[in-house]
């Protein structure tokens, strides 16, 4: 991951300013890419191809722009089923992860009674907690929560537990956003499958870390948001089984280009996965997140682990005599891409306050993450996380700034 940095303008020298305001900056210390990434050149070239070369809408034009646009879209798609292992059928392009886990909440819950339970975890961002407790208060369900070990990762006994005959759904994070711990998701989802219930992997903070292979996770559905994993705000992905999209899973918006035939009493859809994508798509967005996960592709899973395993473990150890970390900080679990942690008697905003003064730039809060925190007797946290670009200096920045903060409140 050497001079990989030099990828991303954000980090480059400043050019002439610029009239929208802001300008870049080769020494920010960046700590907060599990909020959002930074944006590699490749993908800002993609989606500008498409503002100079390509715009028009797509599925529509018979000409040729559009059908280079169209050709530019569907090669996302291409791009992003492989990357999962999916079919090109399986990707339906969101808005981000909140709208995914919204959609499927709204589309499998209808089914569900009082006799029915959904299956969450204690450690689930808002995205994946809030939609299912506002369709459960609608649909009478209860949900049921999969418990915590001592060391903070998901308690398989708990989830064999509380998934039981009655459970519909479960729906979980494969990575948390505040403790790093992993989900043994395959794990989950034979537990799961074993009693007839759908799988929900909310991947959100996982894409950009780990390999994902659908089929291996033997997941229902897998939701992602492009800006996580280096590609633009305002797009995700909603992988499902086709089989759940043949069979299972309803239209959930209407309107233009997800139809076969309209009339003034009804209509019929189109196929798959058009069916699902109703009104005009974020489409530079789109091409934007094809090229971020071709880009990430092409840099090596195997690559990008070790160095974040590297960075991980480094930052650990820096940190472990300087701050409380929350969740696991010993060696054989695997953390992935953030460390939330506290200094006590030290308000988290006043830490970022001041390390933002010295142009490091972290998360503080619950991050989205509250009835987490509060389950872990946590008020709010800071947070660091990590991506491809993350070097030991950055980290080394990070303990010299809050040495500083110690220094300030001592
Ligand atoms: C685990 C997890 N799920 C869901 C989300 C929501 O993602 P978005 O805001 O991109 O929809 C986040 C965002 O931080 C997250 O960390």
């Amino acid at each position: 991951m050497q001079n990989i940095k030099k990828q991303f303008p954000i980090f480059s020298r400043p050019e002439a300013g610029s009239r929208y305001g802001g300008t870049n900056h080769p020494n920010m210390i960046y700590l907060d890419s599990a909020a959002t990434t930074q944006t590699p050149s490749v993908v800002i070239d993609a989606m500008n191809d498409y503002y100079t070369k390509t715009r028009s809408n797509v599925h529509r034009g018979i000409y040729d722009l559009s059908e280079q646009a169209t050709a530019a879209y569907e090669a996302a798609r291409a791009s992003i089923a492989k990357f999962l292992n999916a079919e090109r059928e399986e990707i339906i392009f969101t808005s981000g992860t909140t709208h995914g886990l919204n959609l499927l909440a709204y589309s499998l819950t209808p089914k569900l009674s009082h006799r029915d339970n959904v299956v969450l975890t204690r450690l689930e961002h808002h995205a994946n907690l809030v939609p299912w407790q506002q369709m459960a208060k609608h649909y009478g369900f209860t949900i049921r929560y999969i418990e915590l070990t001592p060391e903070d990762e998901l308690d398989l006994a708990s989830a064999e537990k509380v998934i039981d005959a009655n459970t519909k759904i479960v729906s979980f994070a494969l990575v948390s956003n505040v403790l790093g711990t992993v989900a043994q998701a395959k794990k989950i989802s034979e537990f799961a499958h074993a009693r007839r219930a759908l799988t929900i992997v909310d991947a959100a903070q996982a894409v950009a870390h780990l390999p994902i292979d659908v089929e291996n996770l033997d997941c229902d559905f897998l939701v992602f948001s492009g800006h996580k994993l280096y590609g633009p705000t305002g797009i995700g992905v909603l992988y499902s089984k086709k089989a759940l999209l043949e069979e299972s899973l309803e239209p959930f918006f209407f309107g233009g280009d997800m139809i076969k035939s309209v009339s003034y009493t009804d209509a019929t859809w189109a196929e798959l996965p058009e069916r699902f994508e109703a009104g005009t798509q974020n489409i530079s967005g789109v091409i934007g997140l094809g090229a971020a996960v071709e880009w990430l592709a092409s840099l090596g899973w195997d690559k990008i682990v070790a160095h974040e395993r590297e960075m991980m473990a480094y930052a650990l150890d820096k940190l472990k005599n300087e701050v409380t970390i929350i969740g696991p900080a010993i060696g054989h679990i695997h953390r992935v891409g953030v460390i939330a942690f506290t200094i006590p008697s030290i308000h988290p905003h006043d830490i970022a306050e001041i390390l933002n003064q010295d142009n490091i730039c972290i998360r503080v809060g619950f991050h989205c993450a509250e009835p987490l925190h509060r389950h872990l007797g946590a008020g709010p946290t800071a947070r660091a996380s990590f991506g491809v670009y993350t070097t030991k200096e950055d980290i080394d920045k990070l303990v010299k700034g809050i040495e500083k903060v110690k220094k300030i409140f001592a």
